[in-house]
Parts: C-alpha cells; sequence; structure tokens
C-alpha cells in the first residue's frame, strides 16, 4: 500500500489540458513553487512527459516530495478492454516519471479500439460499444489497479447520475471522485447532491468555461462565462477578478477545481482563489446563472457509425 491513500485531495489543482508544450514545464515548476499539490493529466492532452520532466526536476531540487503532491490521470478511451486498463497505466506512470497515481479515472464512457492509441478517433468504425466493453467490466480493471499499488484512488470522468449509479452497484470499491465540466452556466447541482450523498468528489473541469472554446465552430454563438456581468460585477465588489469569483464559488459549494493556465500572473491568481470569500449573496446571484450550457458537449464523438450520441453519453 502506498501513502497516497490517506491523502486529500488539494481543492485546488492546475489542469493542463490545451497546456502549449513550450510553456507547460515551466507553467508546473512554477505551480509547484507557488502551493498548488495538485496537477490533472491525461494522456490524450499529450504532454504527460513534459509533466514528467517538471515533477522530476521539482523532486530532485527538493521543492516538494512525492507525498505532497497529489497527481491525477486519467485511462484514455482505447484502453477500456479490462486486459489492457494495467498496461495504459503503466505508461502513464512511466510518461509522468512516477511510481503511482493518486486518481486514475476512467476519462469518457466511450470505448475506441486498441489501434487508435493515446489518439482521437477519425472514423465511426474505430468505436467499441458499450455492449462490447462494458464500463462495468472496465471499472472492475481500474479496481485491480489499486489493488497492485498502481493508483490509490480511481474514479471517472464525464459520468451522469445513472453511470455513477451502475457503476456503484457492482463496485468493490467505490468511485473516489467524478470529473466532469461545471460552472455557473452549467451548475451540475443534481450530480453535485448524487455526489455528496455517495461520497464522491466532484471535480470541475473548464471551471472557468474557456478551456473548449478555442475549439472554433462548435463553441460559436455560445455565451462568454468570464465576460459575464454577474461575475464582473461581483469580482468588483470584491476587487478580485472574474475568474477568482468562478472559483471561489465552487470552492464555497466543496467542489474540486483544475483551471488550466500556463501563464504566470494567472496560475498565481487562480491559487489565490482559494482565500477568496463570497457572500450568501453573491453565490445566490451566481447559481441563478444556470443555462445547462456545455462547451465540451460530446458531440465529437457523433460520427456516422460511431454508435454513439452526445444524448446517450449525458443520459
Ligand atoms: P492561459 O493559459 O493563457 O491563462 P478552463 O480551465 O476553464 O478550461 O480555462 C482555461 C482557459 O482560461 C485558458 O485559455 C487560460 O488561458 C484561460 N485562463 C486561465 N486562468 C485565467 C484567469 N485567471 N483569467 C482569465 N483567463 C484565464
Amino acid at each position: 500500500m502506498n501513502k497516497s491513500a490517506k491523502k486529500q485531495i488539494p481543492k485546488i489543482g492546475l489542469g493542463t489540458w490545451l497546456s502549449p508544450e513550450a510553456e507547460l514545464y515551466h507553467a508546473v515548476n512554477y505551480a509547484i513553487q507557488i502551493g498548488y499539490r495538485h496537477i490533472d493529466c491525461a494522456p490524450i492532452y499529450g504532454n504527460q512527459t513534459t509533466i514528467g520532466k517538471a515533477l522530476h526536476d521539482s523532486f530532485s531540487k527538493k521543492l516538494i516530495s512525492r507525498d505532497e503532491l497529489w497527481v491525477t490521470s486519467k485511462l484514455w478511451n482505447s484502453y477500456h478492454a479490462p486486459e489492457d486498463v494495467e498496461g495504459a497505466v503503466k505508461i502513464t506512470l512511466k510518461e509522468l516519471q512516477l511510481d503511482y497515481l493518486d486518481l486514475f479515472l476512467i476519462h469518457w464512457p466511450v470505448a475506441f479500439k486498441k489501434s487508435v492509441g493515446a489518439n482521437f478517433v477519425s472514423h465511426g468504425d474505430e468505436f467499441v460499444s458499450l455492449q462490447k466493453v462494458p464500463l462495468n467490466e472496465t471499472w472492475g480493471a481500474m479496481e485491480d489497479l489499486v489493488e497492485k499499488g498502481l493508483v490509490a484512488n480511481i474514479g471517472v470522468s464525464n459520468y451522469s447520475i445513472s453511470k455513477l449509479q451502475s457503476t456503484l452497484n457492482v463496485a468493490r470499491i467505490k468511485p473516489f471522485a467524478n470529473q466532469v465540466e461545471c460552472h455557473p452556466f452549467l451548475k451540475q447541482s443534481e450530480l453535485l447532491e448524487f455526489c455528496n450523498a455517495n461520497n464522491i468528489i466532484l471535480t470541475a473541469y473548464s471551471p472557468l468555461g474557456a478551456g473548449g472554446q478555442s475549439d472554433g465552430e462548435r463553441n460559436k454563438g455560445k455565451p462568454l462565462l468570464l465576460a459575464n456581468k454577474v461575475i464582473a460585477d461581483i469580482a468588483e465588489k470584491h476587487a478580485v477578478t472574474p475568474a477568482q469569483v468562478l472559483l471561489a464559488w465552487q470552492l464555497a459549494r466543496n467542489v474540486c477545481v483544475i483551471p488550466k493556465s500556463t501563464n504566470e500572473k494567472r496560475i498565481k491568481e487562480n491559487f489565490d482563489a482559494g482565500s477568496v470569500r463570497l457572500s450568501t449573496e453573491d453565490i445566490a446571484l451566481i447559481n441563478n446563472l444556470n443555462i445547462n450550457c456545455r462547451y465540451v458537449d460530446a458531440t465529437f464523438f457523433e460520427m456516422p457509425g460511431s454508435g454513439y450520441t452526445a444524448a446517450s453519453i449525458w443520459e
């Protein structure tokens, strides 16, 4: 058993989706230097090797010890077959230069053929149905990783209540966390209530509602969360930034956040959101902003012959 099992997940982590390779090494080092103790990674982000170098150097310079850091990564869609799960985590561990992960998540309730590797599919015939590789069988292989000491905790990502319930129905080890898109335009209240009732941590990706927006066409016409007037007014009142308001709102409802930035000023600003206290009135105003707007809407899995629809993923 490794030491990580007793750790608490730090509520603010550094997101690394869409982080430019050239900036990421410095961003991770800087984040650790200023106090981040949680890094969120995934093989599909294509940058784990760079994160691994930064972690290795932070450990060798004694900036931090392995025990003090929480590292999350994810099982990519191409490795859902139970016999492929251990190989996938071992590749991730090698890239990150670690001997265990604090948390390993099933990235999506979507399966690809193994031949796709750590990439995205380009054709519908590269998908595998969940009837063929059931999520609960993948979960069984995730549980084996805990027993082998390769990961301290396991969880899921992009799971709905019904998929979580189905996992809970068979789990020997219950999901530790569900990582989903979450921000005031997509409050995820019912999911949060379900997670709280079942002792599952909800982690918000795209907490600034910004990551998916670089994704051109798909998000055209969707409102900009960081430019929202209610958020801007609350930020002005507290002399903080809109991003800090968005993060402080999540922390107040006990949701973990993993804002992505490779910019020193914004990395620090996001971390400092941990000391921003919103009033009950501010929180009520933000709670009213929900419009069920997903920036990462899963329509990219809808391809002729894929067998998946966004609706079937979120149901
Ligand atoms: P950058 O890396 O240049 O800072 P999310 O985590 O919601 O996906 O948001 C990530 C996006 O928001 C990135 O484009 C990031 O750009 C930007 N961002 C991160 N932190 C802040 C901040 N404090 N204020 C404004 N934009 C931010």
